[in-house]
């Protein structure tokens, strides 16, 4: 083989991570649904909500979907996501039906238990589906407390995979009083109150103080990703914080928000120029992220911070320790080359020492870090086997 061996393998190792992620989940339904432009509202929620997520991760299971009439029905009662997601929910059968099963329920009526009846959301049995056997060969589907009304009926199949995955579209959305009920956020899904009880109080204090909170929560729902500089790394900062506009502080601190769910892995295979909360049009506030092995570094021109441990990872939120704060390039003159004077930055990065950062990293990430070296291993092993095997 003409490619050096180690380049052959980060290859390998690319490929089997796409190919682990694809076979782990037998069925996308985001990609099944792409196909169908009628169910593009359906299936742009399915993501947002993250249950496209939840669905791919469960096997035997029937999506009721409904097509782009039916969901602006839906969503002309403006919703939250989160109650959306519990209406959606109630709209996923946690049981195979394919069409033939459907037409031929055994005594002409069943009730199937539904994610939202899994979510425990669900206050009694309101999160069953009733599938009645009606005249003429129709299939009705309704919601199991709805005063034994059949809200909607079978209208095609759209994709079925036996017994993984059945696709349906039905004519109406399932009507629930308890799916439609206003859900709260996840409580346990506050940005400050999480980073305050990480070493990341400092952080989390200048994101109250500014309301750039407010930005952050907001981007909650769809997914987020925080780089957190450690509380000593800002407390090091604050001559400087001090100094900015009111503004450039905002701009500053959103900067090390981005408005999607990164964990390592996908950090790891997406390396490049990445946007931020703070971008905006011609502003461009965006950093490079590199890495360098196992090292994930984020590179503004100005500062280079290394990723040093995680201090939440919970779908749709995670939030990462970073060894210096993230200097933006419109707000901070880029330093020179190698040999030009940079004090400043050592003072905003007493952390940078190899050691401390593995302690940093074994102290807050003990589990992740050893799971990650069990993937490599377990990939690595893949690797060898499927030379072995020639493919
Ligand atoms: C169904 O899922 C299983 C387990 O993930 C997988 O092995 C199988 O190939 C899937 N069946 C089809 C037809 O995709
Ligand atoms: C599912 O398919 C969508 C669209 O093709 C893709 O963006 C997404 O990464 C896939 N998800 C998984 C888990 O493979
Ligand atoms: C489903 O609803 C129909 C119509 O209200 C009712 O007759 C039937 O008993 C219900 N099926 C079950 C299994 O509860
Ligand atoms: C998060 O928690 C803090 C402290 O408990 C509280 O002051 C704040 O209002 C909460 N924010 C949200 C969005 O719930
Ligand atoms: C704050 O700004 C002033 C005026 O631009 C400057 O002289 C001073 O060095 C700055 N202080 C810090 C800590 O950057």
């Amino acid at each position: 083989m003409s490619p050096p061996p180690t380049a052959a393998l980060s290859l390998l190792f690319l490929l089997l991570i796409s190919f682990s992620t694809t076979t782990s989940n037998a069925h996308n339904i985001t990609r099944i649904l792409a196909k169908y432009p009628q169910f593009s509202s359906f299936n742009h929620y399915l993501t947002a909500t993250h249950l496209a997520s939840q669905i791919n991760r469960r096997q035997t299971i029937t999506v009721l979907v409904l097509d782009n009439t039916a969901m602006s029905s839906l969503l002309s009662k403006h919703f939250s996501l989160y109650t959306l997601k519990n209406i959606l929910s109630l709209h996923v059968l946690v049981d195979y039906f394919g069409s033939k099963k459907l037409h031929r329920i055994s005594k002409g009526t069943t009730l199937s238990s539904t994610m939202f009846q899994a979510t425990g959301a669900a206050p009694g049995t309101s999160g069953f589906v009733n599938i009645t056997n009606l005249k003429g060969g129709k299939v009705g589907f309704g919601a199991e407390e709805n005063e034994g009304k059949l809200d909607a009926s079978f209208v095609k199949s759209v994709k079925e995979i036996p017994y993984n995955i059945s696709v349906i579209q039905i004519s109406h959305p399932l009507d629930s009083a308890e799916a439609e009920a206003p859900t709260a956020p996840p409580s346990e899904l506050n940005l400050t109150e999480i980073m305050s009880k990480q070493g990341c109080k400092a952080f989390a204090d200048l994101l109250k103080a500014t309301d750039a909170d407010e930005t952050f929560n907001q981007n909650l729902d769809a997914g987020l990703t925080v780089f957190c500089p450690t509380d000593k790394v800002v407390k090091d900062f604050m001559p400087k914080y001090k100094n900015l506009t009111a503004s450039k502080k905002k701009s500053l601190l959103l900067y090390h928000g981005i408005p999607v769910y990164m964990n390592m892995q996908v950090l790891k295979t997406n390396t490049g120029t990445m946007n931020t909360l703070a971008t905006d049009g011609v502003n461009n506030f965006d950093f490079t992220v590199d890495k360098d092995d196992e090292v994930v570094m984020l590179d503004t021109t100005v500062v280079t911070a290394k990723i040093t441990g995680i201090v939440k990872d919970e779908e749709p939120l995670i939030v990462y320790n970073i060894n210096k704060v993230l200097l933006p390039k419109e707000i901070f003159k880029p330093v020179e080359t190698a040999s030009a004077p940079d004090s400043d930055e050592d003072a905003d990065a007493p952390a940078d020492s190899e050691p401390a950062d593995d302690q940093t990293l074994d102290d807050d990430n003990g589990v992740q870090g050893l799971e990650g070296r069990t993937l490599v291993m377990l990939v690595l092993s893949l690797c060898i086997g499927m030379l072995l095997m020639g493919v």
